[in-house]
């Protein structure tokens, strides 16, 4: 979650923000909702969006006022599926408004495990709920949810250079968890001073890497 992410959009300019991104910010602070995507987040997952695969599947967890939607729709392929699940009914209307028209864009009022159905995923943003492996939640399994390639996202880290990393004193056992994970490349993004973000991509397997030789 980001601390008074909404008026990150306010501080900046609502102008130099896409238009669903800045109707977004909007709707957040009209209903008083704090936590969008911090912008410098959302401008990494318009970049990660925009590098999608035709037909691409993006799911996030935890919508808001549709904020972290609204950038990934700005630059994901015009046949992308962009799923997104929240369990806050207002957030969930508010949401489908700002995002209304983008076909591409289906946004459920559910928890998170209505969000595997619509999976595997080409991206797949984890913000909100359980899944993270935050406040001693079970983390998703990133194989399970991925497609070949695809990549994990989540954020709301607090910058240190420290190794092993630590949050108030402890073990920062999540952010180990990701940048760690076997099945992933990991890196670990300071999108802000204030802000980091890790994004993970899915490794082939052994299989993955057979190749089939035609030769008799
Ligand atoms: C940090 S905010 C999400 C911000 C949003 N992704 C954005 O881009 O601005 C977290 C959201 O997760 C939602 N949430 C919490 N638990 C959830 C669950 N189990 N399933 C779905 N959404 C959940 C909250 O209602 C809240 O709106």
């Amino acid at each position: 979650m980001s601390p008074r992410g909404t008026d990150r959009y306010f501080a900046a300019g609502l102008e130099t923000f896409p238009a669903a991104v800045a109707a977004a910010a909007v709707a957040a602070r009209d209903s008083a909702f704090d936590l969008c995507v911090h912008p410098a987040t959302g401008q990494l997952l318009a970049d990660l969006a925009a590098a999608l695969p035709a037909g691409a599947r993006v799911g996030e967890t935890g919508t808001g006022t549709g904020a972290g939607v609204a950038w990934m729709a700005s630059t994901a392929p015009p046949d992308a599926h962009i799923v997104s699940v929240e369990i806050d009914p207002g957030r969930v209307t508010t949401a489908r408004r700002v995002l209304e028209g983008d076909q591409r864009v289906t946004i459920l009022e559910a928890g998170v495990e209505a969000l595997w159905d619509h999976g595997p995923f080409d991206l797949l943003v984890l913000d909100g709920g359980p899944g993270s492996g935050k406040e001693g939640h079970e983390p998703v399994s990133p194989r399970a949810r991925l497609r070949a390639g695809g990549r994990i996202v989540i954020d709301d880290f607090t910058p240190t250079t420290e190794w092993p990393p630590r949050f108030g004193g402890e073990l920062d056992h999540p952010r180990l968890h990701w940048l760690t994970h076997p099945d992933l490349d990991s890196e670990e993004h300071l999108v802000a001073p204030d802000m980091a973000v890790v994004v993970g991509r899915l490794r082939p397997t052994r299989r993955d890497r057979l190749v089939r030789s035609s030769v008799p």
